[in-house]
Parts: structure tokens; sequence; C-alpha cells
């Protein structure tokens, strides 16, 4: 049995041990916002935040995050309640097929909490390891930058996951 603190609430899984992450979030726990790409960790579209760090969760067993907070997509922000970098990519329209664009949100949120005010370089380079094959890459780039302008990377900082509506499978 593993415990861990999934998007504020405490879970136990009875998943093998070197289960992924991401397979453990999205089949045991039934939260599907973060993506299988590569499963190599080479395109960021299972990205969560473990301990608050961005991490591809693809090849990361479950026994890594035994006692640690994981929040996923669905715990940065709701609907209601959209995250600042949530709101920016609604604004600018920033998804193509959306498919890379949980992972690319997550990195970013990662990114303006250890660097509110990140110039181009340091944002290409926090942004690296998330491929996007749509190319929307100058629109994420705005998007980030446009949250950080605004100065709202404050609320980035202070943001509380919020705890995703429990799902089937959630023990609490
Ligand atoms: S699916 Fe994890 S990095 Fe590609
Ligand atoms: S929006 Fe299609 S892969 Fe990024």
């Amino acid at each position: 049995m593993i415990e861990f603190i999934l998007n504020g609430k405490v879970v136990q899984t009875d998943d093998e041990p070197d289960t992924p992450l991401l397979w453990v979030v999205r089949d045991t726990f039934k939260l599907t916002g973060s993506k299988f790409g590569c499963g190599i960790a080479k395109c960021g579209a299972c990205t969560m935040h473990i301990d608050g760090s961005a991490q591809q969760t693809c090849v990361l067993p479950i026994t890594a995050v035994a006692g640690k907070t994981v929040t996923t997509i669905e715990g940065l922000g709701t609907p209601d309640n959209l995250h600042p970098l949530q709101q920016a990519w609604v604004e600018q329209g920033v998804p193509q097929c959306g498919y890379c664009q949980s992972g690319q949100i997550m990195s970013a949120a990662s990114l303006l909490t250890d660097n509110p005010n990140p110039n181009e370089a340091q944002l290409e380079a926090a942004m690296e390891r998330n491929i996007c094959r749509c190319g929307c890459y100058p629109r994420i780039k705005q998007a980030i930058l446009s949250v950080a302008e605004q100065g709202q990377s404050g609320a980035v900082q202070l943001a509380t996951p919020v705890a995703a509506k429990a799902p089937e499978g959630i023990q609490s």
C-alpha cells in the first residue's frame, strides 16, 4: 500500500510499486488530464507537480511519491476558479489539438513559482522538455509572459492545490 497526497486528498493505492505514477493517476484515480505521449520521459505530456516541482511521470514509479504531494492539472484550478495560466491559455487561444497542453501548463506553473518574472531564455529553458507537435510554442510563450507581466505570478506561488472532486477509487 502506497500513500500520497493527490490534489489535496490523501490517497492510497495497491498498484504494483513499479507502476508509473501517470498510470496510477489515470487508471486508478481516473484523472485523465495528464497525457501519455512518449512513455520515455521525452515529451512532457505527462507532467505533474511532485512537491511543487514539475516532473514527468510516465517513467516515475509510484514508490517515488510515497508520502509526497502530487498535483495534476485537475488540481491546479477549476472551471469556476481558473489558475492564472489557464485563464491566459483561454484568452490567447493557445491550444491546437490540446494533447500536450496540461503538461505545458504544469511546467509553466512550476516555472513561475520558481521565477515569477522569467526572461525569454529562462522561459525557453524551463519549457524545453515539453513538446508540442502542433507548434503552439509562440502562443505558449506569450501566455506565460502575459501572466508574469500582469504580476499574477504571486497567485501562482500562493495557489493552494484545489482538491479535485474525488473520483471513484480515491480513498480519503
Ligand atoms: S509521456 Fe511522459 S514525457 Fe512523454
Ligand atoms: S496543441 Fe497539439 S500537441 Fe500541442
